[in-house]
Order: C-alpha cells, then sequence, then structure tokens
C-alpha cells in the first residue's frame, strides 16, 4: 500500500478552517468553524436550483431545520425538508424509499440540491437517494455529530444496511461540501460524543502517531467540549482523511485502513441488533481487538496495544466486546466488505502510525475474540 506523506497538521486557528478534498472533478471543501449555519458564506458558491430538500431527521429536523433553511434560502426559489425516523435501525429502504416519495411527489428535477443534516445515519442515506435520483444530483453534507464530521460525511461512502450486513447496499458518490458547524455539536448527547471520539481515535494509530500523542494530552479538554480541542482534532481528523481518499477514493487498497476495528465492529453491530451498540462503540471495542490482533501477529508490542486500549478506555467507550460466540463472530465477520472468497481480512496497526491489511489464522482470530468478550 504505497503512499505519498501524510502532510502535517496545519496550525490551529480560532476562524473557520478548510479542508481540501483533492479528487479532481468531484473535489470540494470540508468547512470547519463556529456558527457556519448562520453565515452566509458558508453556502457561498453551492449549485442554485429551483427546489432543495433538506432531509434531516425527528431529533435533528426540530434543532436546525429552521436555521439551515434561512440559511439556503437565497439560493432556491423553495425549500423542502424530510423528517426520517431516527436511528441505524431506519438506515433501509422504507425510511430511504420516504426521500424518494417526497422529491417524486413535489416534482424536484436533476437540479434538486440535497442537504443532509444530521449523523452519520442521515449522511449516508441522503448521499445515497442523491447518488440514484435520476440517476445523480448534487448533495451537501452538514453533519452534526462528532462521528459525522470526522468521518462519515467525508469521502463520499454512501449506503443503507440490509440484514444481512452493514452498509452493504450503496454508492461512492462526493458531495459538494462538508460544512462542520461546531455549535451543533452543543446539542449532542454525551454518548454520541463518545462513539464519535472512536473515530477520531482510529487516525491515530492508522496513520499519525504525533496526533495519538495530541489525543492523550488532550482527551480530558475533548470529553469537557472544549471547542478549540475539538475543533482541531476534526480538523486533523479530515486532513487524515483527506489525504488517503484522495490516493484511494474507491478503496482499491489504501482507504481500507480507514475501518480499523470495523471488521470486528460491524460483527458487534450486526450480531447484536442494528442501533444496540452504537457504531463509534463498536469500532471502540473493534479496535482494541484488532490492536491485539497486530501484537499478536508479531505487528506490534503488547505495551503499544495496551496504550491504544488505555486511550479508548479513558474515554469511556467499552474495550470489551459482547460475547456472540467465536463461530458467529466469525460467521458475521465473513460478510465484511473487505473479505475476499470468504477469506476475512483484517486492518492491523504495525508500526503505531501505519496500518495495512491481511487475513489471520483462524486460531489466532479466536484467541483475540475470547480474550475480549464477555
Ligand atoms: P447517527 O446518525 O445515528 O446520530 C447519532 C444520534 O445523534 C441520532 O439519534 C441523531 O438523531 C442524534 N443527533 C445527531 N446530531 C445531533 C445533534 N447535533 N444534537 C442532538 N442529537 C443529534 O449516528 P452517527 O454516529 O452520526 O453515524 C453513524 C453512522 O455513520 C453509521 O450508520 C455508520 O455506518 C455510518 N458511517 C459512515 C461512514 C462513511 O464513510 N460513510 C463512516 C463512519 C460511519
Ligand atoms: N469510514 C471508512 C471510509 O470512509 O472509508
Amino acid at each position: 500500500m504505497a503512499s505519498t506523506p501524510l502532510p502535517p497538521a496545519s496550525t490551529p486557528s480560532s476562524g473557520t478552517s478548510t479542508v481540501a478534498i483533492d479528487l479532481g472533478d468531484r473535489s470540494y471543501d470540508i468547512l470547519i468553524g463556529e456558527g457556519l449555519l448562520q453565515n452566509p458564506a458558508t453556502f457561498a458558491g453551492l449549485p442554485k436550483s429551483s427546489k432543495a430538500l433538506i432531509v434531516t431527521n425527528t431529533t435533528v429536523g426540530p434543532l436546525y431545520t429552521a436555521a439551515l433553511r434561512a440559511a439556503i434560502a437565497p439560493h432556491h426559489k423553495a425549500v423542502l425538508d424530510v423528517e426520517l425516523p431516527d436511528g441505524e435501525q431506519h438506515k433501509d429502504w422504507p425510511a430511504l424509499n420516504q426521500i424518494f416519495t417526497k422529491l417524486l411527489e413535489e416534482a424536484a428535477d436533476r437540479k434538486t440540491v440535497l442537504y443532509a443534516l444530521g449523523g452519520g445515519v442521515i449522511g449516508d442515506m441522503t448521499g445515497f437517494a442523491a447518488a440514484c435520483y435520476m440517476r445523480g444530483v448534487p448533495f451537501v453534507q452538514v453533519p452534526t455529530t462528532l462521528l459525522a464530521q470526522v468521518d462519515s460525511s467525508v469521502g463520499g461512502k454512501t449506503a443503507i444496511n440490509h440484514p444481512a450486513g452493514k452498509n452493504m447496499i450503496g454508492a461512492f458518490y462526493q458531495p459538494q461540501r462538508v460544512i462542520c458547524d461546531l455549535a451543533t455539536l452543543d446539542t449532542l448527547p454525551q454518548r454520541e460524543l463518545l462513539a464519535g471520539l472512536a473515530e477520531v481515535i482510529k487516525y491515530g494509530p492508522i496513520a499519525d502517531a504525533e496526533f495519538l500523542s495530541w489525543l492523550e494530552a488532550h482527551m480530558d479538554q475533548l470529553l469537557a467540549r472544549d471547542r478549540a480541542a475539538l475543533k482541531h482534532a476534526i480538523q486533523r481528523s479530515c486532513e487524515i482523511k483527506a489525504w488517503v481518499v484522495g490516493q484511494d477514493e474507491k478503496e482499491s487498497g489504501l482507504r481500507a485502513i480507514l475501518n480499523y476495528g470495523h471488521t470486528f465492529g460491524h460483527a458487534i453491530e450486526s450480531g447484536l441488533g442494528y442501533g444496540e451498540w452504537l457504531h463509534g462503540e463498536a469500532v471502540g471495542a473493534g479496535m482494541v481487538m484488532a490492536a491485539d490482533l497486530s501484537t499478536r501477529l508479531g505487528l506490534i508490542d503488547e505495551a503499544t496495544s495496551q496504550r491504544i486500549r488505555a486511550l479508548i478506555a479513558r474515554t469511556g467507550l467499552p474495550v470489551t466486546a459482547p460475547d456472540l460466540g467465536a463461530d458467529r463472530y466469525l460467521e458475521l465477520m465473513q460478510v465484511d466488505k473487505k473479505a475476499e472468497g470468504g477469506e476475512i481480512r483484517f486492518v492491523v496497526i504495525g508500526p503505531l502510525g501505519q496500518a495495512g491489511m491481511r487475513p489471520a489464522p483462524e486460531s489466532v482470530v479466536r484467541d483475540v475474540i475470547a480474550f475480549h468478550t464477555r
């Protein structure tokens, strides 16, 4: 997995920051700052169209639809909205179809701009709807969870779940812009903030050991929602994701490292039933298991995997996975998108700050599962 060197972290600044996603004619910016929803400059240069549709859910809609509507009203003759049911268990065909029904009932044309206002569930579904409606309409990501601001809104992966596998039905489809308003995180429940921190932490072990040290030094500020600390964490996460996606948009290799902890994590999520554990919680426990797997494969020493575990534990995220039984874990992990010809492949760390992907002997995987489940 050859790659260009990771650019250094930008110097922290108090104003709005921009991270560029460089994908030729599909390039776009991620804006990170406070009060972006109230600032007309945030929306300058986005496609203008007769209609726009804000896709949100019953939790986020009442909080932020009015502000977004006011901000984009000058760009469209009509701003419509649709509120989907809230929850990972509704990342499915019926909820997706509600978006299409609204668009068709309102005779939305192929220039209609979709705005995804919410967390990763809304972002993934809106992106997929945008990829499909009339074979593709523009969309803008307005992520309102930490997880969505650091990961899911960036890079163009869109999907819904199938009962047999998470995010299995979807498309690569890039947004026009990603707008991360730090102020929206004020209303985020603490459990959701922690779930987002799991995806922040992952960037350290896979790409940037210095960032891991920064996270260790600033975890208390992050847990207390210090705006400057959150801004730096979001910006560095987006910079790392931009570096990965810019080299491997469609995951032919390098991009798979972003799934560190996700092979175990997805098994936890689908094994328990979507919505039982949050995605970030499952990734937290999954990263502990994948770090230990890396140690058992001789790629990092025991102290390094303990260091990763300690940081995850400090956030309050689960570090022990549910006991689904090793056979069930193996069965669930075979449905993972990284599996090839029925062989499960894991993102492993080694050395710290670098990741690769490989299969592992079943006996070692069984040992990891036995050690980390209860
Ligand atoms: P989510 O979208 O379910 O949001 C979490 C909860 O927070 C929901 O109840 C939501 O209504 C609520 N919420 C959102 N913003 C809020 C706010 N500002 N104030 C109060 N409540 C708010 O979950 P998530 O963690 O954002 O995203 C998880 C999803 O993202 C999963 O489906 C996962 O598969 C997907 N994901 C996708 C990618 C990708 O690259 N596309 C990457 C990582 C995760
Ligand atoms: N979150 C994994 C990816 O975007 O590839």
